[in-house]
């Protein structure tokens, strides 16, 4: 049930600090910092992963790949699996299909982790729904523990997705030799803290909730992000589109001036994602080509990247500062809160948006 919200979206969401502190229970070593997991996942001998999922599935993929490379040195393809089941991709036994899905009934998702094996890969399910088809027929499944997820937009189960895939990327760096025992405990103590900062984030619902108020009048609007935040911006335009109806796109920011800055006037917010990290002067510097043009830009970012490039920013939002790793993590709560409450203020029906199923269990 509801409890005290109005929707299960905003159950779901505020969920989110228990159950990933839930997860991280079942996936770190209790008294070690180290990733622990159920079931051995075998990263040393694969040559490719390849990460296959729909929706917002597929942006916990897309962050999951800049980890993965990043951390084990693996070389990661992501697709939409709508994509990948035609494509007819090359697939062998160095090859490890890593397929998320929520329900674990995708359709799509099924299909292609079925073509997988059918051609000899390996497969791993990252699923909520234990039982699922996607579950069963994979060769090892891990459940993201996210516990039952109502709302058709996905929001806890997006979060946990990405807990449990960071977990397999440090695992697959300490398989790979990519991270020694030092590195590991750094990585594990930065996922500790995830639960406790989004418990923070989501104190800022009331400024997040002002600020939806004034995008639920816009017709367009933009997200941008760099790095890990790219797939965070792609997520932030799905989750405003299907709820509020809003039209929305997501885009690297780096590509803003080969197309999208042509879109940008008084009337568009740009909804700009950008923690202190290593690209923050990049995103930062994007973000002036669109007040340069009279764009109206939200700097999502933290105390001290707002005190870098708040000035002249249309709005800000100060979110609790973050490691790298789990930034794109954290900053799902903002992209979520705003879609939410931007559908509140529009009336739309925010846990059963009009023309979607929570499963999509057909082509
Ligand atoms: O159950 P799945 O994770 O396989 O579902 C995939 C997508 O249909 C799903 O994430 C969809 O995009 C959500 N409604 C987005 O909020």
């Amino acid at each position: 049930e509801k409890g005290p919200y109005k929707h299960f979206m905003a159950k779901e969401t505020h969920e989110q600090p228990i159950v990933l502190a839930d997860a991280f229970a079942r996936y770190l070593a209790p008294h070690r910092s180290e990733v622990h997991l159920p079931e051995e996942v075998d990263f040393a001998g694969c040559e490719r992963i390849v990460m296959v999922a729909c929706g917002t599935a597929h942006y916990a993929c897309h962050v999951a790949k800049y980890w993965f490379e990043s951390l084990a040195g693996i070389p990661v393809e992501i697709d939409v699996a709508s994509e990948f089941r035609y494509r007819e991709p090359p697939v062998g036994p160095g090859t490890l299909g890593i397929f998320v899905s929520q329900s674990g009934e995708t359709a799509d998702t099924l299909a292609a982790l079925r073509y997988l094996k059918g051609r000899g890969g390996r497969s791993l399910a990252v699923v909520n729904v234990e039982t699922s088809t996607i579950a069963r027929e994979s060769d090892v499944a891990l459940p993201i523990l996210a516990g039952p997820e109502i709302g058709v937009a996905s929001t806890k189960a997006f979060t946990c997705q990405l807990a449990l895939l960071a977990c397999l990327a440090i695992l697959a760096a300490r398989q790979r030799g990519a991270i020694d025992g030092a590195g590991e405990a750094g990585r594990v103590e930065e996922l500790r803290a995830l639960p406790g900062l989004m418990a923070t984030a989501l104190t800022l619902e009331p400024a997040i909730a002002e600020i939806a108020r004034d995008v639920s009048h816009a017709r367009d609007v933009l997200f941008l992000g760099r790095g890990p935040m790219y797939p965070l911006a792609l997520e932030g335009a799905l989750k405003l589109k299907e709820i509020s109806y809003i039209h929305a796109e997501g885009y690297a920011s780096g590509e803003l001036k080969h197309g999208p800055i042509a879109l940008v006037d008084e009337a568009v917010p740009v909804i700009v994602l950008a923690p202190s990290d290593a690209l923050f002067d990049k995103t930062v510097s994007n973000m002036q080509e669109v007040l340069a043009r009279g764009g109206r830009a939200l700097l999502v970012s933290d105390a001290a990247g707002i005190e870098a490039a708040g000035a002249g920013a249309w709005r800000t939002l100060a979110m609790p500062r973050a490691a790298p790793l789990v930034a794109p993590i954290l900053y799902a709560v903002p992209a979520q809160l705003l879609a939410y409450h931007a559908a509140v203020f529009k009336g739309t029906d925010v846990d059963q948006p009009r023309n979607l199923a929570k499963s999509v269990t057909v082509e």
